[in-house]
């Protein structure tokens, strides 16, 4: 008798207990399945970014006649995997454990504000309802991620974008005109000044800041115009996401 009690309010916390995670938190696969839905959908623009970086890289870096002929956007590779690599981490960190986390209710009164915490929540907490009543939020943080993400391994000189770089340097134009065009003149009033090295460093600033518009760009590919991101009317996929974030208990 005391044994089946025991159980019985045992069972009915356990149950309580899963239930009210179920019910007040998106957790589990909530996240990660809501992680997968803008990584994913952002692959898409990403990519076209990353191509009007290579087309671009072709007609003003690229030596027209590399050995190889290889494609422009192949010497993004590098930059590209380790993006794979880190978006779904940064974007989970970004979405939830930056801003769409904690309880909904009011910490004095312990009660749910009404919409909370499901399906419409307008108090910044960890649920569904909360992610569709402050959904314009929800599409700048991914955007923000995505866009600041690639933009970290130019300014952190990361292993990746030192690959993408030194390819690129290797099949430039400058390195076939290198054997015969030395800036001397400007290089003999630097101390330590090779003449390789200016032109390097001009090369790589060049190179690097054709990267740096990655964000730029994508917010053009996102519908921004101007220097205005307006919403990002093309990376929102609003009906859809918030009908799939929803669609978690
Ligand atoms: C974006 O993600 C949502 C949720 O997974 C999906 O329904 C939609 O088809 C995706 N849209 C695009 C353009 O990939
Ligand atoms: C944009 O993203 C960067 C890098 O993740 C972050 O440091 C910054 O706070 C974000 N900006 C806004 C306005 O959320």
């Amino acid at each position: 008798m005391l044994y089946q009690h025991t159980c019985r309010s045992f069972c009915i916390l356990a149950l309580l207990l899963v239930s009210s995670s179920i019910v007040t938190a998106c957790e589990g696969e909530c996240i990660v399945g809501i992680t997968n839905a803008f990584v994913g959908n952002y692959s898409d623009p990403v990519a076209r970014a990353m191509q009007d970086i290579a087309t671009e890289l072709d007609t003003t870096v690229l030596d027209p006649a590399r050995n190889d002929k290889k494609a422009a956007i192949m010497y993004l590779q590098p930059l590209w995997d380790q993006y794979r690599e880190d978006a779904h981490d940064k974007m989970q960190t970004a979405v939830f454990k930056n801003y769409f986390h904690g309880k909904c209710q009011d910490p004095k009164t312990n009660i749910d504000p009404p919409g909370c915490p499901n399906p419409d929540c307008p108090v910044v907490c960890g649920t569904p309802g909360s992610m569709v009543h402050f959904y314009s939020t929800l599409r700048y943080i991914a955007f923000n991620c995505t866009a600041r993400l690639l933009e970290s391994y130019i300014t952190s000189n990361s292993p990746a974008y030192q690959k993408v770089e030194s390819t690129i340097l290797a099949d430039s134009k400058q390195e076939r005109r290198r054997g015969f065009r030395f800036r001397r003149d400007i290089c003999q009033r630097i101390d330590g000044c090779e003449p390789e090295d200016l032109e390097r460093r001009s090369e790589k600033s060049q190179i690097r800041a054709l990267f740096m518009r990655f964000f730029a760009l994508l917010a053009k590919k996102c519908g921004g115009q101007d220097g205005k991101l307006n919403g990002l009317p093309y990376c929102s996929w609003e009906v859809d996401m918030k009908h799939y974030i929803l669609s978690f208990p």
